[in-house]
């Protein structure tokens, strides 16, 4: 089986600190995506890079047959020990899926297109697995700053720190990250009647809880924290602290972000 390493370099040794902070800022599109999957005779449904279990959990909540598949050994232990025994999860991920064609009535990934190496080739595999009639359902941020982007980008200034150079894809492997974008994704990959609903989300979390996940080393600005030394790091905290305090609400940082939800229809 060809595995995408991309998304499996970024996220080894990650799987800790993800369940403790961005694992719920992620967890913000379950209502959308739960409602979209009670549909008549959806029994059979498969999450393909579940991480630490948050949806799978709702999921099989909800009396669906559930399947969920995650590359990364450590996010498979927690999620693993979030799902109910007898969960059917599979150590497996993009591009090729251990399933056969047309198995499943829906398939959803949750922030998972925008992690690997061929968000193409990931998006028909999606919809290879779903059965005709099925539903593909996958969510990816929008390209444009985020408030916490925006945020670090003026601690690393305050700081005089350079971002590395970002690791994009080749433009020939690259999508638009808007609902065009997305809504072409969901064409290459032949589902029908393709649409994409923009979901609001309000992450609340403590700013110490923040700290730890970026100093963990999780997305770009993790990287760029966690590859300073000790002291530039204890800087760029203080400058954190102090530059974050608007941001709060009470004891917990607010991060407002918009979430892109593609929906097809395997034809
Ligand atoms: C941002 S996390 C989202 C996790 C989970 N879906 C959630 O909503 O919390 C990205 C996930 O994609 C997984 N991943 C990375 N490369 C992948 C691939 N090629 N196929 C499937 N999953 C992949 C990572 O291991 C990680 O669990």
């Amino acid at each position: 089986m060809t595995t995408d390493t991309r998304g499996s370099r970024h996220w080894s040794g990650l799987a800790g600190a993800y369940a403790d902070t961005f694992a719920h800022y992620c967890a913000g599109t379950i209502p959308a995506v739960l409602e979209r999957t009670a549909v008549p005779g959806a029994c059979d449904v498969l999450e393909v890079g579940a991480g630490t279990g948050l949806l799978s959990a709702r999921l099989v909540e909800t009396g669906v047959r559930l399947t969920a598949t995650e590359p990364d050994a450590d996010m498979l232990a927690i999620a693993r020990d979030a799902l109910p025994d007898g969960t059917n999860l599979i150590r497996a991920g993009l591009p090729e899926l251990p399933f056969r064609t047309g198995l499943f009535d829906v398939v959803i990934a949750n922030f998972v297109i925008n992690h690997v190496g061929d968000p193409r080739a990931g998006v028909a595999e999606l919809a290879r697995v779903a059965r005709p009639g099925g539903r593909v359902l996958f969510t990816v941020w929008p390209s444009g700053p985020t408030v916490q982007a925006e945020l670090f980008a003026r601690v690393l200034a305050e700081e005089g720190v350079t971002p590395p150079p970002s690791d994009m894809l080749p433009p020939h492997l690259d999508f638009e990250r808007s609902p065009e974008g997305v809504a072409a994704l969901c064409d290459d990959a032949g589902l029908a009647d393709a649409s994409v609903t923009e979901v609001a989300i309000r992450w609340r979390i403590h700013p110490d809880d923040f700290w730890r996940g970026i100093e963990a080393g999780i997305g770009v600005i993790g990287r760029t924290v966690q590859s300073q030394p000790d002291e530039a790091r204890a800087r760029l905290r203080a400058s954190y602290d102090d530059l974050s305090r608007d941001l709060l609400d009470g004891d917990d940082l607010v991060f407002p972000a918009t979430a892109l939800l593609a929906e097809g229809e395997k034809a």
